[in-house]
């Protein structure tokens, strides 16, 4: 049921707030702001590094994931998809972990790199949205993320929910591991709560601009989306997520990538959609988008207030977000994408929530 809703895709994105404060409150303790046992299925503390493996959105989750991992658990994390990741000959040992991220659970590749993980002797853990699934039914600890049945095939809740799970579970292991300090959990736990909040906020305030833009996005032929740190997860997000339901040719790269090659492409008929919070990256990739400016290129910028307040580039479209903590920010910044995507199809007439060639579950290889 779509509710009021003209797509599934439209109503999984407005769902985002409730889903995420359902994911959220599993895996933590908002009366003292903790990180809860349940995370502990895996002993971070005895792991030596993990494995992440998985395809499409749930991949580019898991790479936001490595940020997380290696920075508040200092945990060293190998990310890989799971169709290259099976066949690697990656050597492996019974001290590491591994991860699987599936919003299906039934996945063939990643299901495939999960049972050689755990030929080679692996803990695996499996964070899924379908409970009863092939992948959650192998795993020694299983993570849910809690998004509720998802129809579109466009991957919207199941990856900022994943990303919810992701955060919880980097997080849990600092802990564990002593890398994060009992404050820094508690205010870091404070921030996520205020997530769900925050994101009706933010779907209420960009709508109307998100419809607008999207009607200049349908005419192209080509977008580059550019990210630094955890944006250049989403930065590919947003290109896979326009490309899969709109059919225009998208991109994400890193955004120090630019000049490595794809600076050559741009011209005034290409949008490059920018993605940067206000945090320690901000003007490394604002120097990138200036890079685009003095060429020509337009410029759409995701960015938050101060970040609106920094930079003085001229753009096509500035979206200002609310100022939030890092650990919410990928949550928060992918609800523009996820609606940019969205309208740019709904304009274009394509099925939306059935894309051409797409199954919402790859079971075979
Ligand atoms: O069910 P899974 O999470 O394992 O699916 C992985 C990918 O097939 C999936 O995320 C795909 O990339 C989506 N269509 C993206 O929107």
């Amino acid at each position: 049921d779509k509710g009021n809703h003209r797509h599934f895709m439209e109503k999984e994105i407005y769902e985002q707030p409730e889903v995420i404060s359902h994911a959220l409150s599993r895996y933590m303790d908002f009366a003292s702001n903790t990180i809860s046992d349940n995370i502990n299925a895996i002993d971070f503390k005895a792991t030596s590094s993990l494995a992440i493996s998985a395809c499409g959105t749930a991949y580019l989750a898991g790479l936001v994931g490595k940020y997380w991992f290696e920075r508040y658990a200092r945990l060293p994390v190998e990310i890989d998809v799971a169709s290259e990741f099976r066949y690697r000959e990656m050597p492996l040992s019974p001290s590491q972990a591994a991860l699987f991220i599936s919003q299906s659970g039934e996945t063939a590749d990643t299901l495939a790199s999960l049972r050689y993980c755990k030929d080679k002797g692996l803990k695996i853990g499996a964070v899924v949205n379908v409970r009863e699934s092939t992948i959650a039914r192998e795993s020694d600890a299983i993570f849910p993320i809690m998004a509720g049945p998802e129809i579109g095939v466009a991957s919207t809740k199941a990856f900022t929910c994943q990303l919810a799970v992701l955060a919880a579970l980097a997080l849990g292991a600092g802990k564990a591991r002593g890398t994060i300090s009992a404050e820094q959990e508690r205010e870091l736990v404070r921030h996520l709560a205020e997530m769900p909040r925050i994101m009706s906020r933010v779907l209420n305030l960009i709508q109307p601009q998100m419809e607008s833009l999207s009607r200049e996005l349908s005419k192209c032929r080509d977008v580059l989306y550019l990210g630094r740190g955890t944006s250049f997860p989403l930065a590919m997000e947003g290109a896979l997520k326009l490309k899969e339901i709109s059919y225009i040719h998208a991109e994400g790269y890193a955004a120090g990538e630019l000049k490595h090659g794809p600076i050559a492409l741009i011209d005034e008929n290409m949008p490059v959609i920018v993605i940067a919070p206000f945090d320690r990256f901000f003007d490394k990739t604002v120097s990138n988008m200036q890079e685009v400016a003095a060429r020509g290129g337009r410029i759409i910028f995701i960015t938050d207030e101060a970040g609106a307040a920094a930079s003085k580039l001229p753009t096509m479209a500035t979206i200002v977000l609310p100022d939030v903590n890092e650990i919410i920010a990928p949550m928060i910044f992918s609800l523009p994408i996820q609606l940019l995507a969205y309208h740019t199809a709904v304009f274009m007439g394509t099925d939306v929530d059935q894309p051409r060639n797409l199954a919402k579950s790859v079971t075979v290889e």
